[in-house]
């Protein structure tokens, strides 16, 4: 494992039979060595800081169908809301004292959300906070309005590429959607000069050591500043709802990969992860991560924002969050920093 380890992290690069070799590896003592050096990478690029992203979900609408989903159209009984544009802006005030400097506004693909109103909002937080980042996460959208965005001051887009095997592509999604398009959306954001994002669900129904081998081969040609990955999780109300949840083990496993062979790369510990299991974002940094998003929706829509089940921290203010993670994060030797967390 050792030899195998100092190979990957050479050539940052990893072959399918190592792949292989890695996700059917047992033994915790070889695991721990993996983990340990991809935790070393990171801190040779940044140190034992942690970035952390302020989440702000302003919209569960959503007019796609995605299987895994908890907003998917389809779902009856997801309590749909919005944020104002004026609660967006109380999130982010209420984050920039609490020590945020980058906003990811997340939401489903919300009409509602024309391009003039996203680029009213995101420049008036652009306004107001000059030294902040700005990250979008609204999901596929034509080129014209990527730059319309851009323009009006966002920094950031993480579109998670989902799979990177077109079958398992279409076992994830209803044939409206495809992972074409998808590719092409991301180095659209490349393209205009955004710090883009790309990743995936681990575990997700369908997928093969193959499929992530597909995966990691599309980061090396993409090239992105950040990889979101966390376990898929199943939601009571979609068609997956009777699938497996991805594991603690496997997922960390591939943070560790990912870390190898993208050093630099922005790379969070997420809050799928610790809904698995209740350390699962210190295990997360452990293996390889260097990036915690807590959340600053109002507690009052939290609870609706279901992309799975058994969310944590659906209760919780965004200054206990932000503390509550301060803290998790100096019971392993970190420290949240109050920094943008650019690339470097
Ligand atoms: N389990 C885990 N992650 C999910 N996502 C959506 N549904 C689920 C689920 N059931 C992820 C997708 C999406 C991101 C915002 O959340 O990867 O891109
Ligand atoms: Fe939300 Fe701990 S991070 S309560």
């Amino acid at each position: 494992m050792t030899e195998l380890i100092q190979e990957i992290k050479e050539k940052q690069n990893i072959t399918l039979e190592q792949l292989k070799q890695i996700l059917g590896e047992k033994d915790q003592e070889k695991i721990q060595q993996l983990h340990e050096a991809a935790a070393c990478t990171a801190e040779e690029i940044y140190g034992k800081n942690i970035f952390i992203r302020g989440l702000i979900e302003f919209t569960n609408y959503c007019k796609n169908d995605c299987f895994y989903c908890g907003i998917r159209r389809s779902n009856r009984n997801a309590d749909r809301y919005r944020l104002s544009k004026e609660e967006i802006l109380a999130c982010c005030k209420n984050g920039y004292e609490l020590g945020f400097r980058t906003f990811v506004l997340q939401g489903g693909e919300d009409p509602y959300f024309t391009d003039d109103v996203i680029c009213d909002i995101v420049s008036d937080i652009r306004k107001e906070y000059p030294d902040c980042a700005i990250t979008l996460s609204i999901g596929e959208k034509e080129k014209e309005s990527y730059q319309r965005y851009y323009e009006a001051g966002a920094n950031r887009y993480l579109l998670r590429h989902e799979t990177a095997d077109d079958c398992h592509y279409q076992i994830l999604h209803p044939k409206e959607l495809s992972l074409e398009h998808r590719k092409q959306c991301l180095r659209d954001l490349k393209e205009i000069g955004y710090q883009v994002g790309c990743g995936f669900m681990v575990g997700s129904p369908g997928q093969t050591p193959e499929t992530l081998f597909e995966d990691l081969q599309f980061i090396k040609e993409l090239e992105p500043h950040m990889v979101g990955i966390g376990p898929f999780i199943p939601q009571q109300d979609t068609p997956f709802a009777g699938k497996t949840a991805g594991t603690l083990e496997e997922t960390l496993k591939l943070l560790s990969i990912i870390r190898l062979i993208h050093p630099h790369v922005l790379l969070p510990s997420t809050t799928a992860l610790g809904t698995i299991h209740p350390l699962g974002r210190e295990k997360g940094i452990q293996a390889g991560a260097n990036v915690v998003m807590p959340n600053l929706s109002p507690v009052a829509v939290r609870e609706k924002y279901k992309l799975y089940d058994n969310k944590i921290c659906t209760g919780d203010e965004a200054a206990e969050c932000r503390y509550c993670m301060q803290k998790r994060m100096e019971s392993i030797g970190y420290q949240v920093v109050v920094d943008r967390g650019d690339y470097r």
